[in-house]
């Protein structure tokens, strides 16, 4: 790496949700930054199309991996892939999520509490798992996990979406106190308002005009990759106060 190489040259990063929304806008952001892209999303033309948009950005061809992140056991082969390929893991971020629709607690379809248990939740568990040896093989270690206002103001219908990310939030600040002492820091981000697939099942009938381009996050979670004190995820950094200090004096959006 050379003065002028992008900031992330040389850094393996794995993105989940990489074929829309939030996951996607953070595989072009650190693919244009110079990472070695691995994303991650069952829709295999979403992925490609993903790995030319970030070829033409100047970013290296990505790593594209259709799959499940439901299915643990190709967690586990994930993981020895990227052992064999890169020896160690720089970046993690996990944007794959579903909201599973709203409704009464009590009219929760026990197929769909176990789907959206095993996306939003077992899912980081077996992450954790099997990348935390790679993340502890880079010299800085950084993982974010996306996580949502839901799980620390849980209201009516919002019930299985709700409890998974406040599990999740639990789940990744007992983790982040186990590696203190290890190179790696985590991060929970509460993105906000996004203008994704989800944002539109949760919100049918809103202005979307109105809501935040994913597209607008991606420097956000390249600066947090970079940063060097990040401190202990006591509590979910937000996108929304990070574009106020760096847009301080901006114009407000329409
Ligand atoms: N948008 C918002 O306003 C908002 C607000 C708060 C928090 N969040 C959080 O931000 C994250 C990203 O949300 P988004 O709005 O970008 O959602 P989105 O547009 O619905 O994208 C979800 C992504 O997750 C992937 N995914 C879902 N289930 C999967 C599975 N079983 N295996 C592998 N991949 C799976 C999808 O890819 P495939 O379908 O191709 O597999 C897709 O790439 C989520 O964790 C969400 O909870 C979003």
């Amino acid at each position: 790496m050379n003065d002028s190489s992008p900031p992330l040259t040389g850094r393996a990063a794995l993105v989940t949700g990489a074929t829309r929304g939030i996951g996607r806008a953070a595989a072009l952001a650190l693919g244009e930054a110079g990472a070695q892209v691995i994303a991650v999303g069952r829709t295999q033309g979403a992925l490609e199309e993903l790995d030319d948009a970030i070829l033409s950005l100047g970013g290296e061809r990505a790593t594209l991996v259709p799959m499940d992140l439901t299915d643990g056991d190709g967690i586990d082969q994930l993981g020895l892939a990227i052992f064999q390929r890169h020896a160690k893991l720089d970046i993690l971020v996990h944007a794959a999520g579903m909201l599973g629709g709203l409704r009464p607690v009590a009219h929760i379809p026990p197929t769909v509490w176990d789907r959206i248990l095993a996306t939003n939740l077992t899912c980081v568990f077996r992450l954790i798992r099997s990348l935390e040896p790679l993340l502890r093989a880079s010299d800085a270690g950084r993982a974010i996990f996306l996580t949502s206002a839901a799980a620390a103001h849980p209201r009516a219908f919002w019930g299985s979406y709700a409890a998974t990310k406040a599990a999740l939030e639990a789940l990744v600040r007992c983790w982040a106190d186990e590696v203190e002492t290890a190179p790696i820091r985590a991060v929970l981000l509460d993105p906000g308002a996004m203008r994704t697939k989800m944002r539109a099942e949760a919100y049918p009938g809103e202005d979307r005009d109105r809501l935040a381009d994913p597209v607008e996050i991606g420097p956000m979670i390249v600066e947090l990759v970079q940063a060097r004190d990040l401190g202990p995820p006591s509590r979910a950094v937000r996108f929304s106060d990070w574009r106020s200090a760096r847009c301080a004096g901006a114009p407000e959006r329409p």
